[in-house]
């Protein structure tokens, strides 16, 4: 059984003419994808009304942002930044915008703001407080940030139960296959096929001299440093593997990837009578994203079609988990379960953030993930407590292999 959407019940379905509104908090929304669904969100006017936004320090394009969308209250996570943007004394409504720090800033935007839906698309572990908060809320959470999901899948879905809160995907690849499971009944699923583009190295041998500015040149995305680093060591597929199966409810063994560097075919589901199913699109996350935002209708976008006698092949093979370990180390994390994932995504945190600073070579990150998690004793069904320590462990053990 999928744990994602059936139908949001709390949210309004929009009317022809686009009169109806649904209010929106958009965490991350500085970011790559926040940027995109604010885009979507101005192309779709007047359907959405921005009730909140958030950033960790860009303070200069949140005041644009508030200026743009009049958002009523921000969160902004560094209390330097927060400091900045009240000196610029903005106002929406008529009203002072209200003003949140720190973490516990972006779960009171996501609890006293009367956003219905939360679209979270902060980076990496600081954004499952807020997730947790907004499923305790009982809101329809589009979900870009996956690594709450890597990192406490079983908890996130658990809640999301709990509270009778709806995930959405916004990764493209699980948006495509909740497109492909609508109308489908869950236990005819045999499969599901995540594609991925293959990143920047796909078929590069000598990896170890790989520069950050090489990594950060990926083929077809256009995103933010930690995911593109993430894509190119394909520990992202790993990633997204775990979170398919935490969203869908499908063993770790039913996940399968397949490198397709057109990226076109977002992802494939296979059905027990031996029907394929695939979404394809342009690779433009603004699709994803608003399909979330508007679930379950479809709305017209102005964005270009998809033109396949342009595409010159459609093309799908395996992935050489020599060249990309990560991918391995990913897809055994998730297939052992508990704090494994924890582990996996701590130490990728901060071995990627090494790598950003030029501290280690490319090829340390998988060397760090495989070192620290070759050491954990993981715990099965996890509490919070117990992520939050294993996560602290793993980043501590991950930093003591980075040079100083
Ligand atoms: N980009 C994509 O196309 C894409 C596709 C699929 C999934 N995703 C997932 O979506 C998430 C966001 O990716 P992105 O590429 O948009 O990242 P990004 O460009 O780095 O943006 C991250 C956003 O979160 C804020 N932020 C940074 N650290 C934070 C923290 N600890 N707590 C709260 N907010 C924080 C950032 O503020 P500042 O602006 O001040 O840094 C920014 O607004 C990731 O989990 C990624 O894996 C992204």
């Amino acid at each position: 059984m999928t744990r994602v959407a059936e139908q949001p019940s709390a949210l309004k379905t929009f009317d022809r003419e686009g009169k109806s509104q649904r209010s929106v908090v958009i965490l991350g929304s500085t970011g790559s994808i926040g940027v995109n669904a604010l885009e979507v969100v101005r192309a779709l006017a007047p359907r959405f009304r921005v009730v909140g936004l958030s950033t960790d320090r860009n303070v200069n394009r949140l005041a644009e942002q508030v200026r743009e969308f009049s958002a009523p209250a921000v969160a902004v996570l560094d209390q330097e930044a927060a400091h900045r943007f009240r000196g610029l004394g903005l106002q929406a409504y008529g009203r002072p915008v209200e003003v949140y720090t720190g973490v516990e800033g972006l779960i009171r935007l996501v609890r006293e703001t009367e956003g219905e839906l939360v679209l979270s698309g902060v980076v990496g572990a600081g954004g499952l407080k807020p997730l947790l908060a907004a499923l305790k809320g009982r809101k329809v959470v589009a979900l870009a940030n996956k690594e709450p999901l890597v990192m406490a899948g079983e908890l996130v879905i658990q809640e999301a139960r709990r509270h009778g809160a709806t995930i959405i995907p916004v990764d493209s690849e699980h948006s495509a296959i909740f497109q492909c499971l609508q109308g489908a009944r869950r236990d005819t699923i045999r499969r599901v096929i995540l594609t991925a583009s293959g990143g920047p190295f796909y078929r590069r041998s000598h990896l170890e001299q790989i520069t950050v500015q090489e990594a950060l040149a990926h083929p077809t995305w256009k995103m933010g440093k930690k995911i593109t680093i993430d894509s190119a060591t394909l520990m992202n597929k790993g990633f997204e593997a775990i979170e398919a199966h935490h969203l869908f409810g499908l063993p770790m063994e039913s996940v399968e990837v397949l490198i397709h560097p057109q990226s076109i075919v977002h992802s494939l589901v296979e059905f027990i009578d031996g029907a394929v199913l695939a979404q394809l699109s342009r690779p433009d996350m603004r699709l994803p994203i608003q399909y979330a935002l508007t679930y379950p209708d479809r709305v017209e976008t102005t964005l270009p079609a998809l033109r396949l006698e342009e595409a010159k092949a459609l093309t799908f093979e395996a992935p050489d988990f020599r060249q990309f370990p990560c991918l391995q180390l990913a897809l055994e994390a998730g297939r052992v379960g508990g704090t494994s994932p924890t582990v996996l995504n701590a130490a990728n945190e901060v071995a990627v953030a090494a790598f950003l600073a030029e501290r280690i070579p490319f090829t340390q990150i998988a060397h760090i993930v495989a070192r620290v998690l070759g050491r954990h004793v993981p715990r099965p069904h996890p509490t919070l407590e117990e992520i939050l320590e294993a996560d602290r462990e793993a980043r501590d053990a991950a930093q003591a292999l980075v040079p100083c």
